[in-house]
């Protein structure tokens, strides 16, 4: 079996998808693995870390690309990597199937068998493997130290002989696994945080953090849906949200924003009117930045200042911490490759196991996703 790491061509990527001491638990076992070289330089690992543990080091993308068995990425593939693919080869990544319906036929047409990172289950027995967690991790606790970076002000509350500093307050939107790891972050730092999130069940977990839920009498209407993920909300609650997150902003020194509803374009939360109302000086992180943002005046992948509050809708968070980012991804590889392959190191594949029904997008010339093949038609 043998298993390559390309370099990943974006040119804001800087994380890895192995790190050399996963190559070299998979070496151990007997995987013969293929590093395309500098594929580690921008996370810090380096070609002779990869040679020290088992691999062997590669000069070309397309020799990478058609030499391996499994290929393991982060990003999805461009339409030149999939070219470059073998026939009948397994890939890894993140694939967002629905937004690149296109790459998708492609590397059905290549006979690839595509595993999508971003759509394994969020069930317990895929927990190792669950890449959006990791990165969202990584990311939230960034979005505290840019926000930390921006803010004209102390976050811990200081009594000094210059006399005595009161703690920021911090504002998240959206407690999922990011927002969780804000609010920890910023307590962390000593600021006073309060958080909501339409999904009543999230309150237990701010508070655990030493955060305050911010709730919303949700009136009967239910805001979960499948997988534990948030429903949109109808008009009506959305409007009530909106009057409880202006009443929430105007107080705020930060504010974090990671609310998401899967697949659909994030929800505008904050408006233009509500940004007038804050102090100057506050901050604004917006997390939900590449899927359309919380906050109306973010600029897609910028730091913008308007109407004096700072609004910071950067593009991949975990990329801005490269090392311990590859070093989580990784091993979420570990465990995507325990799931594939059985002892003998043999790919071992059962279509009708719950994550692979989830994750498996392509398989031996078909499209295995109803939601894409959909997609498809009418472009072909
Ligand atoms: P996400 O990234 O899809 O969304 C972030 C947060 O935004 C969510 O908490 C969501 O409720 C909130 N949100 C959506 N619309 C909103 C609105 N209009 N106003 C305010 N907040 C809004 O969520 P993430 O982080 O991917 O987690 C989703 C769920 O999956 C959570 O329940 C989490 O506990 C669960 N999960 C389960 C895992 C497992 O293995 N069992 C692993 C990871 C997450």
């Amino acid at each position: 079996m043998k298993v390559c790491l390309p370099k990943e061509i974006e040119e804001n990527e800087t994380r890895v998808s192995l790190i050399p001491q996963s190559v070299k638990r998979f070496t151990q076992k007997g995987i013969e693995v293929l590093v395309q070289s500098g594929a580690g330089d921008r996370s810090f690992f380096k070609n002779k870390d990869y040679e020290d543990s088992g691999a062997k080091i590669i000069s070309s993308s397309s020799e990478v690309y058609s030499s391996g068995d499994i290929i393991i990425k982060i990003r999805t593939p461009q339409k030149q990597e999939v070219d470059q693919m073998r026939e009948g080869s397994v890939l890894i990544s993140l694939l967002y199937g629905t937004l690149n319906p296109e790459i998708i036929q492609k590397l059905s047409v290549k006979k690839v068998t595509a595993f999508a990172l971003d759509s394994v289950p969020r069930i317990t027995r895929a927990q190792s493997m669950d890449v959006l967690s990791s990165m969202s991790t990584v990311a939230g606790y960034k979005a505290v130290l840019i926000a930390c970076e921006n803010l004209p002000k102390f976050f811990p509350m200081l009594m000094t002989a210059a006399g005595t500093i009161a703690p920021a307050k911090v504002f998240i939107i959206g407690a999922g696994v990011a927002g969780l790891q804000a609010i920890a972050t910023s307590k962390r730092l000593g600021a006073v945080v309060e958080a909501f999130d339409t999904r009543p069940v999230v309150k237990e977990q701010i508070e655990s953090l030493g955060g305050r839920f911010v709730g919303l009498d949700l009136s009967g209407e239910k805001t979960e849906g499948e997988g534990g993920y948030a429903k949109e909300v109808s008009k009506e609650l959305h409007q009530r949200e909106l009057e409880l997150i202006s009443k929430q902003v105007k107080k705020a020194d930060v504010v974090i924003t990671t609310a998401l509803v899967p697949g659909k374009k994030a929800p505008i939360l904050i408006t233009e009117n509500m940004i007038k109302e804050m102090q100057i000086g506050s901050v604004i992180v917006d997390l939900a930045s590449e899927q359309g943002g919380n906050c109306e005046l973010t600029s897609p992948g910028q730091k913008v200042v308007k109407h004096g509050v700072t609004i910071c809708g950067y593009f991949n968070l975990p990329g801005l911490m490269p090392s311990h980012a590859s070093q989580m991804f990784s091993k979420n590889m570990e465990s995507v490759m325990s799931h594939l392959l059985n002892k003998n190191n043999e790919l071992n594949l059962d279509l009708n196991d719950e994550i692979n029904k989830g994750a498996i997008i392509t398989h031996g010339g078909a499209i295995l996703q109803e939601s894409i093949k959909q997609m498809l038609v009418g472009v072909h």
